[in-house]
Order: C-alpha cells, then structure tokens, then sequence
C-alpha cells in the first residue's frame, strides 16, 4: 500500500493530493494514509503536508529513492538515509534478506574500509552500498568476487564522468593517481562453501573536500570533473554491470571479460611495487595479473610470488 502511495503521489508531483481522495483512490481508512504518509517521510521523502490541501510530494534532484532503483535493476533495494554500515547492517539480516539484495545509505555513522581502517561516509555525498550474494563457490574462488566489484565500478565511472580509472589491486579505484573507491569484501562460511558474500562499494561522488591525511590519498568524482555526477546513473551502472560479471563467473567459473579489464585499468602493472603483509614489507615489480585474478609479483633475486591478498602501494 505505501509503495502505491507514493507512486500516486510521484505521478502527482507539483499538486496537492488530499487525504480524501487518497482514501477513495486505495480503499483505506484516512488514519491508515496518515500512517503510511509518516512512515514515507520517516524513510527521507520529502512529503508536505497542508491543513485542507493535503499532501505533496517534492523529489530532490538526484535523491536515490528505492523504487526507481528497483524499477531499474530488477533487484530488491533498500535505502537508508543514515545506516552505522551497510556492510553491518546486511551481516545483521543476512538470514532475511535475499539473494542479491542491495542496501544504500545516504550516509554511514561507522562505515568501514578494509584492514580495520574507517571509510568517510558523509550525507548525501557519496555512494555506500552492499550487495549480499550466495553464489555456489569455494572460499578461495570467493577472491574473485572483489576483482569483478573493482572492473564494475571502475568502467562504470569512466562511462558516466568520462574520466580514466585505474584499478590498484587488489580493491581501490583511482583517479588521477588518487583513491575514488574503495571495496570491502566479507566472506562467511567454510573453506569448501560459502554462505554468503557481502561486498562493499563506498564511491567519494560529490565530496566537496577532502582533508588531513585524505588530502594528498583520495578524492572525488566531483572534485576531478570540476562538476556533479549523478549518483543514481552511476550506481545503476555499476550495480548492473557487477551483476553481468558475476553471473558470467558463476556460469563459467572464470572471470572472463573481468581478468582483461583488471590488467588493462591495471594501476601497478609493471612498476615497482611495496607490499605490506602485518608487519612485513617486501619490494618487487608486479608482472602479471593472472587469470585468477592474482598478483604476481617478482622480486629483485628474481622469486617470484603469486598474491592473493596483502596491501600494494605503488
Ligand atoms: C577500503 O577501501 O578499505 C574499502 C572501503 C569500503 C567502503 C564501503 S562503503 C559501503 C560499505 N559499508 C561499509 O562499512 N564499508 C563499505
């Protein structure tokens, strides 16, 4: 019933519609659309409401708003307007949610970014989403579920701002040398199968700035375009593009298309890399990304190491 409300209310955006003919048009109680009107404004509509007018329904101008985005993915979205994570919150529910759903937040008060470190989420900004997946694979094959998130979303920004992104294995974007997003995947279950897979996409979209030590390591689409970028086209673009790669890898068990566009966007291939693993830093140049995914790297005694996890810093 709430969904049909606002769909009327959305086909009657610039007027006011009063309780009365809510009531007729759906056959509910007007207490029951003052209810549903509540729980809409709850969720971040913007609804007015107007002694003897009724109610009117004002859009902001790229707002991400769960129907429209469900419309064009064809999956379960949920929206939040501020969330502690929603890598967190998707943990919490994972036993309710189905398969591929996706949660976004137009803000997170503890988002999180790998190796315990915090990812910045301010309201309205950026793009914070997960997406829960149960696909029928080994934890080690899991790997590759970051690689194909990293190629969507690194395509998915080049096609919307036209700017060029480069993959930093094994989970940053950058943007002109600078990180624009960033992935958190988390696993659960055993070596030999998985529960489920929550992968997390923070993109900085229309930060203003960036300061202290962000400064100098990250920025975002906006502050390189010079202007806005549509958080919903890119979200749709890269939503739909990871799920294109990821039924393609769950048909064929490969990453196909994703292992060319993870060595091309590659931003360390060939260059002298540092890797951090713990409290271990080792020096070599990246020579490969293999058809799994992996790093190869190769070091000055001429060794050579397959990564499959770890910190590079070009
Ligand atoms: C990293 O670069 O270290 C990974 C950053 C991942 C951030 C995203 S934002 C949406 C999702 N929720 C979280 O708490 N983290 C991920």
């Amino acid at each position: 019933m709430k969904e049909k409300i606002l769909e009327y209310l959305l086909n009657h955006q610039g007027e006011f519609t009063s309780g009365e003919v809510l009531r007729r048009e759906f056959g509910v109680s007007r207490t029951a659309i003052w209810k549903h009107m509540k729980t809409l404004k709850e969720e971040g509509y913007q609804i007015t409401s107007v002694p003897n007018k009724g109610y009117q329904l004002t859009i902001e101008e790229d707002r991400l708003l769960a129907y429209e985005l469900e419309k064009s993915l064809g999956k379960k979205v949920e929206v939040h307007q501020s969330i502690d994570s929603t890598n967190n919150h998707l943990k919490r529910n994972a036993r309710d949610y189905p398969d591929e759903m996706i949660v976004l937040s137009e803000e997170q008060k503890k988002g999180r970014g790998r190796l315990g470190r915090s990812w910045d989420s301010p309201k309205g900004a950026g793009l914070f989403f997960s997406m829960l997946l149960r696909p029928r694979i080994t934890m080690e094959e899991s790997f590759k579920i970051t690689g194909i998130a990293a190629a969507a979303v690194a395509e998915a920004i080049e096609e919307v701002t036209g700017l060029p992104a480069r993959i930093k294995w094994p989970n940053d974007i950058l943007v002109q040398g600078k990180k624009v997003s960033g992935i958190l995947t988390e696993v659960s279950g055993e070596p030999d199968g998985i529960n489920y897979i929550i992968v997390g996409i923070g993109i900085n979209v229309n930060t203003p700035n960036f300061t202290g030590e962000l400064k100098d390591r990250a920025t975002s689409l906006y502050l390189e375009k010079g202007e806005k970028v549509s958080r919903k086209e890119l979200f749709v673009r890269a939503a739909n593009k990871f799920f294109r790669f990821y039924h393609g890898f769950t048909r064929e068990k490969t990453l196909g298309e994703v292992h060319g566009i993870l060595e091309n966007r590659s931003a360390v291939l060939g260059k002298e890399v540092i890797i951090l693993r713990g409290e271990e830093k080792k020096q070599g140049k990246a020579v490969e990304i293999t058809k799994e995914g992996f790093l190869k790297v190769r070091y000055e005694s001429g060794e050579e190491e397959v990564l499959s996890s770890g910190e590079v810093s070009v």
